[in-house]
């Protein structure tokens, strides 16, 4: 199936008189106390706004307290992270943001990275052989960036505050400098030695070479600089204008394929969301070029008919059930999945079905594991880092939105003078063709390079509805692991009637076929539980932790905002009004 899509140009910003700065310099400096403290979810009215760094979760809300909606929030925090998150918030990347108004009605903006024009299957080969640096570490492991685009796109669709307001609060941390948190440190810190490739990079985010610490200022006035020209001219200027140039002049400079012509053809798709149903609610999700929302329903299809809340959460019978269902999903994956508009016939609709989990669930067995097989199906490959927000307004609209790097710090690569990394998303799509190996290299054809192609993803922004109404807003980064995360976390209230907090601090795990085996977040298992595994065949591998989901309940009893921020990462917060 070929889902339609409608595609849309990228459009000048309307351009307004800035009202008073939104956000203060106090504000902008200093990171709120981090609101993921209990097991009691944040609890507000009006609004919330839940990211991965609290400086940006204040700046979604603050947005909402000056007149903007949900998208105003989502947007301005999204640019906001691209500041203060460096590793994952970014304009150098791409992503999917889902949207459900009050009314109803939603759509998933697709702003994925796109190959450039010259990309072709085998451009990963050095020499008739396959080389990985190519492929994840240099610059023809960036795709063109969607996330200027994508989120201009939305806002413009969607938002109410004018379009430079919405990126005051972005522009100021990035002139006025921000406090590096502990977390921001260590994080700079491990990532220095692969900075080095880049001077502009060393530049950004180190003393002179020296790693920041905890409490420095960290400016940004390249990247300042870069966002007011967004402000004032919108993302024509990102496609077209100064930025575009300097782009084109790194990938001149480091042999990378980008043009002019490849940024003025991208291209932001509004598309209809993938939905399904779980227990008389209704789920909406990423669409491909994401594989994640295919993912998602059909573990939830295959889980429906059991009654999984007997089970118990984490029982080793639980674990067993979802990680089978997963193990056939990204077999699936594996074999159909790709670019939505080059792939033909990809049978989505079938995949999604209620008659197809029914087949896949009659394929498990209830005391023994399945066994995944190399020779027919791919392992995919594991990245690091991602980052998910979501935010919701006091009329009820909805944002869950998941942009990435692919990588921490994507390619490691800042572009010169304008001060944003580049991503390494081209990273995403497979090998090459015909490399399909138990090392884990993939050769099927679906996710191959080609000229303008989105390369597959597994970000899956989610939000449940039940009574037309939204009850659960989530996502995560994780790469492969995300449809897993947001799964389970998903089933933790549907199933398990948790809040929030509870749900998202529940211990995770994941199956994705190949590698044939279960990971478990570490100390998240009872050895009863992983023996009842092992004798069922399953191979348990303990992992450190698992996803971090930013996730809104809207609470069914008295229509409360629920916020639930994962401990996994350090600056975090659920922030509301
Ligand atoms: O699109 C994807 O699925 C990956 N590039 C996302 C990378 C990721 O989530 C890494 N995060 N921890």
């Amino acid at each position: 199936m070929r889902p339609a899509r409608s595609a849309l140009a990228i459009i000048p910003a309307a351009v307004s008189v800035l009202p008073a700065a939104l956000v203060t310099a106090a504000l902008a400096a200093v990171p709120p106390p981090s609101l993921c403290a209990g097991s009691v979810p944040t609890r507000t009215r009006l609004g919330m706004v839940v990211s991965q760094n609290g400086i940006a979760s204040q700046v979604g809300i603050e947005v909402m307290m000056n007149g903007g909606n949900a998208v105003d929030a989502a947007v301005a925090a999204a640019f906001a992270l691209a500041v203060v998150h460096p590793a994952a918030g970014n304009i150098g990347g791409g992503g999917f943001l889902l949207v459900r108004s009050a009314r109803g009605t939603a759509a998933v903006y697709d702003f994925r990275e796109a190959a450039p024009a010259a990309a072709t299957p085998k451009m990963f080969f050095v020499a008739g052989a396959y080389d990985p640096e190519r492929h994840h570490r240099s610059h023809l492991s960036v795709g063109v960036p969607g996330t200027v685009g994508g989120l201009q796109l939305a806002w413009r669709d969607c938002g109410q505050l004018p379009w430079k307001e919405v990126l005051q609060p972005a522009i100021g941390l990035a002139r006025d400098g921000f406090m590096v948190s502990e977390g921001l440190a260590r994080s700079l810190r491990a990532v220095l030695p692969q900075l080095k490739r880049s001077p502009a990079a060393l530049a950004q985010f180190t003393h002179n070479g020296e790693p920041y610490e905890m409490g420095d200022v960290l400016k940004q006035p390249d990247l300042a600089r870069t966002l007011e020209r967004i402000a004032d001219k919108g993302a024509r200027e990102f496609y077209g204008g100064e930025t575009a140039e300097l782009i084109v002049k790194e990938m001149r400079a480091g042999g990378g394929l980008i043009t002019l012509e490849d940024l003025r053809r991208y291209q932001v798709y509004r598309r209809p969301p993938l939905r399904g149903s779980y227990r008389g609610y209704e789920v909406l999700t990423a669409p491909p070029p994401s594989a994640g929302g295919v993912t998602l329903l059909q573990c939830l299809n295959v889980l429906e008919d059991l009654d999984v809340s007997a089970m118990g959460v984490g029982s080793a019978r639980y674990v067993h059930y979802v990680s089978e269902a997963l193990r056939r999903a990204f077999a699936d994956r594996a074999r159909y999945l790709g670019d939505p508009d080059q792939v033909k016939d990809m049978p989505v609709e079938r995949l999604i079905s209620k008659a197809y989990a029914a087949e896949l669930r009659q394929s498990i067995r209830d005391d023994r594991a399945s066994v995944s097989s190399p020779e027919r199906f791919d392992r995919p490959k594991e990245s690091a880092e991602t980052t998910h927000l979501s935010a919701v307004d006091a009329d009820r609209t909805a944002v869950s939105l998941t942009y990435t790097l692919e990588d921490s710090y994507g390619s490691k690569i800042v572009v010169p003078g304008a001060g944003f990394l580049l991503n390494n998303e081209m990273g995403d799509f497979n090998a090459g063709p015909g490399l399909t190996d138990v090392t884990g290299l993939v050769g099927t054809a679906p996710n191959l390079a080609g000229p303008g192609k989105r390369m597959l993803s597994s970000m899956t922004p989610t939000i449940v509805v039940k009574e037309g109404k939204p009850l659960l807003v989530l996502g995560s980064p994780g790469a492969q692991t995300i449809p897993s995360t947001v799964l389970l976390t998903l089933l933790n209230v549907v199933d398990f009637g948790m809040n929030a907090q509870e749900a998202v601090d529940q211990p995770r795990f994941f199956h994705r076929w190949l590698p044939d085996g279960i990971q478990v977040e570490r100390h998240g298992f009872s050895a009863d539980t992983v023996q009842a595994l092992v004798a069922r065949g399953h191979k348990v591998i303990e992992n450190e932790s698992q996803g971090v989901v930013e996730a809104i309940l809207v609470n069914a009893k008295d229509q409360m905002l629920e916020g639930g921020c994962d401990r996994r990462a350090p600056d975090g917060a659920a922030i509301g009004r």
